[in-house]
């Protein structure tokens, strides 16, 4: 699921800003005309506590693996190479709030996520990477744009895999804040990515999963070193832990859609 860099010439690039926009999308609006509307969340906000309740289906699509419901929570694990937990939400929200209180899975390579995506690949993400236990790192993407090296900042966090904590985005037309537990770690003005041409502006449906940056099998040298250097299965089960979501969809549509190809948030029609 996530962008595999290809040839030598880019495992700079992705060391340096983990490039790991997604480049899959079912149908990209800025290629083609005939994709279908995004369902939005609109009014009711969306939360769920996966301590008292599981995934309904009719919210969550499983798009890799399967998730485990435990006391604590919803369990994305790695037990053995290929595996990858991963969810999606059917709604989008067309800017909002993401809130997900959550642990960081422990393992070299081991990469947790947290991620809005868009059809057009517009995209904001929390990554952790389980040989890292005292940082997290945001990131987001324009487009599936991955040519600048300046998006991706680590930023420090007390014992993320032992300790539960807040990890919430608020996104707006203007900019992007993301706070860990209240605190506001990085603003990102919509003007300061790329005249905010790179800046995510399109319907985006929320992602939860993790996967093994750190197999060469799976990735390409630079994405292994950018995940901390190569797992070892031997040391599993790796497992993320999700205690709950909180989801807020600030255009309140009943549907969004694509009126032309550019991404731009002006061409995105909201059906009440
Ligand atoms: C959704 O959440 C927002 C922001 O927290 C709040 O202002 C709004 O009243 C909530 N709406 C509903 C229907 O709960
Ligand atoms: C996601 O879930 C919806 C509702 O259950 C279903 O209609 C759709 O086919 C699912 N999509 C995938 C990719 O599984
Ligand atoms: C964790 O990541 C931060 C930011 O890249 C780095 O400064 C720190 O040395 C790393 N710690 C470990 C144990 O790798
Ligand atoms: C991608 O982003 C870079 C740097 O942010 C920018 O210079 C370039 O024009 C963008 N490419 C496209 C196709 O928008
Ligand atoms: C999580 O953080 C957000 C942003 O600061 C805040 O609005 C929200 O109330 C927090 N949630 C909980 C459960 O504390």
């Amino acid at each position: 699921m996530h962008h595999l860099l290809k040839g030598s010439a880019f495992v700079l690039l992705s060391l340096l800003s983990a490039s790991l926009a997604q480049t899959f999308s079912e149908c990209d609006p800025t290629k083609r005309t005939d994709c279908p509307p995004n369902k939005a969340l609109g009014v009711g906000n969306y939360t769920i506590d996966f301590t008292k309740s599981i995934m309904s289906d009719r919210v969550w699509n499983a798009t890799a693996g399967k998730v485990d419901f435990e006391d604590q929570g919803a369990a994305f694990t790695i037990n053995q190479r290929g595996d990858s937990p991963t969810v999606q939400t059917n709604f989008y929200i067309f800017f909002g709030q993401v809130e997900v209180i959550m642990k960081a899975a422990k393992g070299q390579g081991i990469v947790s996520s947290i991620v809005l995506e868009s059809d057009d690949l517009d995209e904001v993400d929390w990554e952790w990477i389980g040989g890292n236990n005292s940082y997290v790192q945001t990131n987001y993407f324009g487009k599936g744009n991955t040519t600048s090296y300046d998006r991706a900042i680590w930023h420090a966090v007390s014992n993320p895999q032992e300790e539960w904590h807040n990890y919430t985005v608020d996104w707006t037309r203007d900019k992007l804040e993301w706070f860990i537990d209240g605190q506001s770690i990085r603003v990102l003005k919509q003007e300061e990515a790329n005249g905010g041409h790179n800046f995510p502006q399109t319907p985006c449906h929320v992602m939860l999963g993790i996967w093994a940056g750190g197999d060469p099998t799976k990735n390409e040298e630079g994405t292994v070193e950018w995940a901390g250097g190569e797992t070892n299965y031997d040391d599993g089960p790796f497992s993320m832990s999700v205690k709950s979501v909180r989801v807020t969809d600030a255009s309140r549509g009943t549907q969004y859609s694509y009126s032309d190809k550019t991404g731009s948030w002006q061409s995105i029609k909201v059906l009440k």
